[in-house]
């Protein structure tokens, strides 16, 4: 995107700098409008090589070229304010001198945000991502491979369209975006995951069921440390965990309800047979023998039925791009687009 950042003051002009690298980084083309006072503090050259361009004193040179405006202002420029204002471009304020509410992250967030349709704006959307974690005593657990990055690329692109997110996770890896629409509900068991979803689940118009949830857990937590007996085995005797996604689908009234398979044979029929079984509206399925599918990688390939018997193939890509087109379908069924 073509980017204006508007410097009325120098206070955190360290920072900006850092701000202008991480844009260019990210591919934006920046233009620097600033006051007199923050433009002596470098010299030309350096703004040269800093943005690429000379930065100009007044805004209302870069305004027709910019998409954007990100502004750092004074409170008492009023009249500069309205005209920025009036410019008819989305605005990134930085804040007065006095807040530190922002950093180069959040601020390529909301670049990506507003690159975005908003076709999720004023909806919930439900997501539970990572693994669960099934104690059996105070040391050991069974758990699995997911890593929550599918659930966060997820929650992600929701918040990016315009989504309110809940975002029900276990102990993972991935870490838990910082976005102001994300709401972060931690869990470790299925148990917990399961309670959660059901205390949260009418607040969401979507629910997308993307964790791995463990199946079975131990039949009783033992609350010491199971001592070893020299020559002998251990039985370890499961249960059956709540399912979730089923549980939601038997609802007479749910959530668009979006699974996810993990596969490694018979990759349609199980993803079919899930799809009916749970009451899906729509069913992922991604076959993990691939390379680069699946648990922990950062891309996926994943195949989407749909509950009409229709078939919709998302090539390998980025775990990013892939929750962006699952959002582009839930956005066309749903006809939130
Ligand atoms: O987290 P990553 O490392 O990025 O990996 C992503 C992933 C491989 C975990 C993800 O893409 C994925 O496929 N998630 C589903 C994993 C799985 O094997 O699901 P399942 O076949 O056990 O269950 C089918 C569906 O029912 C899933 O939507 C699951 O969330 C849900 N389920 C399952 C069991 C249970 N007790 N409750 C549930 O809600």
């Amino acid at each position: 995107m073509k980017i204006l950042l508007v410097l009325e003051f120098p206070l955190k002009l360290a920072e900006e700098l850092q701000l202008i690298s991480v844009l260019r980084r990210a591919g934006h083309k920046v233009r620097v409008a600033a006051a007199e006072k923050v433009l002596s503090l470098v010299t030309p050259a350096g703004w040269e090589a800093l943005c690429g361009f000379r930065p100009v004193a007044f805004p209302e040179d870069g305004l027709p070229w910019a998409e954007v405006l990100v502004w750092n202002r004074l409170s008492r420029e009023r009249a500069r304010a309205a005209r920025l204002r009036g410019c008819g471009r989305p605005m990134i304020d930085l804040g007065k001198p006095s807040r530190a509410a922002w950093s180069p992250d959040k601020v390529l967030a909301r670049l990506e945000q507003l690159s975005q349709p908003q076709d999720f704006a004023g909806k919930t959307v439900l997501v539970t991502a990572g693994p669960t974690v099934e104690d059996i005593d105070p040391v050991r657990f069974i758990t699995n491979r997911s890593s929550g990055k599918m659930g966060v690329a997820i929650a992600w692109a929701a918040a990016m369209r315009g989504a309110r997110v809940l975002l029900v996770h276990g102990p993972m890896a991935a870490e838990v975006p910082q976005w102001p629409a994300v709401e972060a509900l931690p869990v470790r068991s299925a148990q917990e995951m399961h309670d959660v979803v059901r205390e949260h689940w009418q607040e969401a118009q979507v629910a997308v069921l993307c964790a791995a949830v463990a199946d079975f857990r131990p039949d009783h937590y033992v609350p010491r440390k199971i001592k070893k007996i020299p020559g002998e085995g251990m039985v370890l005797s499961l249960e059956r965990t709540p399912d979730i996604l089923a549980e939601l689908g038997a609802m007479p009234r749910h959530p668009f309800l979006v699974g996810f398979a993990a596969e490694t044979d018979d990759v349609e029929i199980n993803a079919l047979n899930k799809l009916r079984k749970k009451h899906c509206d729509l069913l992922c399925a991604n076959d993990i023998r691939q390379p680069g599918c699946g648990f922990a990688a950062d891309t996926n390939q994943i195949t989407v039925y749909a509950a009409d018997g229709t078939v919709h193939r998302i090539p390998m890509m980025a775990k990013r791009e892939a929750a962006d087109e699952i959002l582009k379908l839930v956005a066309k069924f749903t006809r939130f687009s």
